[in-house]
């Protein structure tokens, strides 16, 4: 395999990838639940996002740790989601909550793998017939009406 030809997907580093998020964990601002997460993600250029959640006195304004790694993932020069996982304080695996995977959705498609207690899944496992920026189109198929 030459240096730069597509990685297998087993070729994942979890290890390197849960270190990082791990390390983005013991950033976060969470008074009021208590309950720390840190999320990091592998771009296709090999680089590695990261964030933790950021809590607010108005507790719906909160944000998630997957909502820092997107922006640090577009902040820091964009392209797509491969990887992700996310982790509590004892820097356990955690599934994405749903508005964060539609979060992944959008920057990592189908198949961006995600790590789960049950090992690494799809997008497409983890959000089943998803709402994309493809469905803003007015001709998409899926906008299609049921007939009854
Ligand atoms: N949280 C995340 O950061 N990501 C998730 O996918 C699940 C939930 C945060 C939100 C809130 O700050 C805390 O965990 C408790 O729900």
């Amino acid at each position: 395999m030459t240096a730069d030809a597509p990685q297998p997907r087993s070729a994942v580093d979890w290890p390197t990838l849960t270190a990082a998020a791990i390390e983005a964990m013991h950033s976060a601002y969470a008074p009021y639940s208590d309950y720390p997460v840190g999320a990091a993600g592998l771009a296709d250029d090999g680089r590695i996002v990261t964030g933790c959640n950021v809590e607010n006195a108005s507790y719906p304004v909160g944000l998630c740790a997957e909502c820092g790694m997107v922006s640090d993932l577009i902040r820091s020069g964009g392209g797509r989601l491969t990887a992700v996982t996310c982790v509590d304080r004892a820097g356990t695996t955690i599934l994405p909550c749903g508005r964060c995977r539609q979060l992944l959705w959008e920057h990592g498609g189908p198949d961006c793998l995600v790590l789960t207690p049950q090992g690494p899944m799809t997008m497409t496992a983890l959000l089943p017939l998803a709402f994309g920026p493809e469905h803003l189109d007015p001709n998409h198929p899926a906008r299609g009406t049921i007939t009854p």
